[in-house]
């Protein structure tokens, strides 16, 4: 699996990737951190990894065809099989999403299908977990389809919300999950012992080839 890393943040999803790779748990080859920001800690982390870098501004384009020809080029280029969102915000285009079929994860800190939808991202999703007095929070890998947030759940499991919280505190919690929720996802598709079934994921006990 050549995977690509989409990421805008601080990208502490992608170092969980990154030290699950050197550490053998996940079998993968991080071929490319792409962002939309130039100023991405994500990019900061791939540097220092020796992962290739791809920053492209999707306003910065006339067109969302040509920022599509633009990303699918630059991910063939780098031999790109499969991508995992880590904190990307921007919509992936429908080309790429028909392109990279059931190959596309994201990662997401509540549980689907719950707190999830546009404009649900970041402290956005902790505080509404906390008005609503959620007993617990979690986190959910799923596949990419063309809506955000909806695609099939691949992984989920959950964390406490404790008396006294604040969203920067249930947000901390949860971090800490998909730190282990996610690589454990990715070596679930890297084996290639995911595929959706309508709404639902089935997970094969026996490996499938990898595409
Ligand atoms: C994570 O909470 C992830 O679930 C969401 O964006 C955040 C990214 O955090 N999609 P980081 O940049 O990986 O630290």
């Amino acid at each position: 699996m050549h995977l690509a890393v989409f990421a805008s943040g601080g990208g502490s999803n992608f170092q969980a990737i990154l030290d699950a790779v050197a550490a053998g748990s996940l079998q993968a080859t991080v071929a490319l951190c792409v962002s939309n920001k130039a100023s991405a800690g994500a990019l900061v982390r791939a540097e220092e990894h020796g992962v290739p870098c791809f920053v492209l501004d999707p306003r910065a384009f006339e067109d969302p065809a040509s920022y599509e020809a633009v990303l699918l080029s630059a991910l063939a280029e780098h031999g790109v099989t499969h991508i995992a969102l880590a904190g990307y915000l921007r919509r992936i285009p429908s080309g790429l999403v028909a392109a990279f079929r059931w190959r596309i994860l994201n990662i997401h800190p509540a549980l689907l299908p719950a707190y999830g939808g546009p404009g649900m991202y970041g402290r956005h999703v902790h505080r509404a977990v906390l008005a609503a007095r959620d007993a617990f929070s979690g986190a959910t890998v799923h596949f990419v389809d063309e809506e955000y947030d909806t695609g099939p759940i691949v992984l989920q499991d959950t964390v406490p919300v404790l008396p006294g919280d604040d969203a920067e505190a249930l947000a901390a919690r949860v971090l800490r999950l998909e730190h282990r929720l996610y690589p454990a996802a990715l070596q679930l598709l890297s084996e290639g012992r995911i595929r959706p079934l309508g709404r639902r994921v089935l997970i094969d006990s026996t490996p499938l080839p990898t595409p």
